[in-house]
């Protein structure tokens, strides 16, 4: 092929490489994570105008050296380079992740696969798909997860891809999404991005708080906390254990995931070494003594101008108290009052979750994107 201005361009030829984790982000063995990084940034940057849902170096370095739950995997595609040297970050040009569970779901995989917006149609993510689902495979794991973020949902009357479960359309050209079903997979279900720009109203918040407050009654107590205190990972996990099953998860081939104390400390340990912080709000049904709902967010160190909304759970015992919007609207007081260089929240709801969707519009939280969760038994 002749470029516009009349010159052939330098083929280029590109392999693919297995990653092995390195001991720290700043270690020279931690090249290839800081190339997946500068990957992901591109990848979020062309596609929502922003990279702040992008991983980090160290949460890509920290997360490889956790395997304690799940087995992981990731490979980078790298350009050739002319002088036959090693290949550096800069060569990077796509990345697979593949996440395989230990303990439960033993038969899925997870993985996703990223290519630079320059790099692509030329059969980078296909290459990285096949290696990824072939590792997988050779593991004996016969359900495969993918996902991929769209800018938007597809607009009222506009050609779009519709999930199995019927909630939420996506926009017909979504390159992941087209991606994933020319290799087999399903889109199960989609998921709303949500984004709420801080500050809110304080008294409207106040509000929720108070409304909440009276209807849940003297019976439940709430606590805030940066980090979980110990003697409360017991009742954590209970939660954790709950949201692997009790969020809307479509036909989505998932069962329980147990959490104890002991996987709270690795999970907690894992965010510590990848320089994240969690602002944990539950509330506590007094006459029992357990954890009824809980809610986080997860703070980002040295990137202060944003933070995630994570797990919002009220546990199916002690619903209709309105503690999903309890919990919620006193972590975000203490947000604001704790973090005030704190920009906008950023979370995922299935879009079938009218519940949660619900809370979160009232708050304040507004479209801003979209995600495909994607599917594929062998
Ligand atoms: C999805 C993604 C990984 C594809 O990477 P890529 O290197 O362009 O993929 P390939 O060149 O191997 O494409 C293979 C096929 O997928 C389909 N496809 C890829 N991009 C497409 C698009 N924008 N529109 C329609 N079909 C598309 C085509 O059938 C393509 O074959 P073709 O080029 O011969 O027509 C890339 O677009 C990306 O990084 N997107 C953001 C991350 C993401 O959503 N990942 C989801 C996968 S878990």
């Amino acid at each position: 092929m002749t470029s516009p201005t009349g010159y052939a361009p330098e083929p280029t030829t590109w392999r693919i490489l297995d990653v092995a984790p390195a001991p720290a982000a700043d270690h020279p063995d931690a090249w290839a994570f800081h190339g997946i990084a500068a990957v992901d940034r591109a990848i979020e940057t062309a596609n929502l105008g922003y990279d702040d849902l992008a991983r980090t170096e160290q949460q890509l370095v920290s997360g490889m050296l956790h395997q304690e739950y799940a087995e992981k995997r990731r490979f980078v595609a790298v350009l050739d380079r002319a002088d036959d040297a090693a290949p550096t970050a800069a060569d990077v040009v796509g990345f697979g992740l593949l996440a395989m569970n230990r303990e439960q779901n033993t038969h899925t995989a997870d993985l996703y696969v990223g290519v630079h917006p320059d790099h692509r149609r030329r059969g980078i993510g296909s290459a990285l798909a096949e290696q990824a689902e072939r590792v997988a495979a050779d593991a004996g794991r016969t359900t495969f997860f993918g996902w991929s973020l769209s800018a938007r949902e597809a607009a009222e009357g506009e050609e779009a891809l519709v999930p199995a479960t019927g909630a939420g359309r996506l926009p017909a050209d979504a390159a992941g999404v087209q991606f994933g079903l020319g290799r087999g997979y399903t889109l199960e279900q989609v998921e709303r991005v949500s984004r709420l720009d801080l500050p809110v109203d304080p008294e409207a918040l106040a509000a929720f708080e108070a409304e909440a407050r009276e209807k849940a009654g003297a019976d439940y107590v709430t606590h805030t906390w940066s980090g979980i205190p110990e003697e409360w990972y017991e009742g954590y996990a209970r939660l954790m254990t709950r949201m692997s099953t009790d969020v809307p998860q479509g036909d989505l081939d998932f069962g329980e995931e147990t959490w104890d104390a002991e996987r709270v400390r690795v999970y907690l340990r894992d965010r510590a070494d990848s320089g994240q912080r969690l602002l944990t709000t539950v509330a506590v049904h007094a006459p029992s003594g357990e954890i009824a709902a809980g809610t986080s967010f997860l703070l980002q160190d040295g990137l202060p101008a944003f933070v995630f909304q994570e797990e919002t759970i009220a546990l199916k015992e002690h619903r209709g108290h309105r503690l999903g919007m309890l919990v919620k609207a006193v972590n975000l007081r203490e947000l604001v009052t704790r973090y005030p260089d704190t920009e906008r929240v950023h979370t995922f709801n299935a879009e079938e979750n009218a519940h949660m969707l619900g809370i979160n519009v009232a708050l304040g939280f507004r479209p801003s994107g979209a995600e495909a969760a994607l599917q594929k038994r062998l």
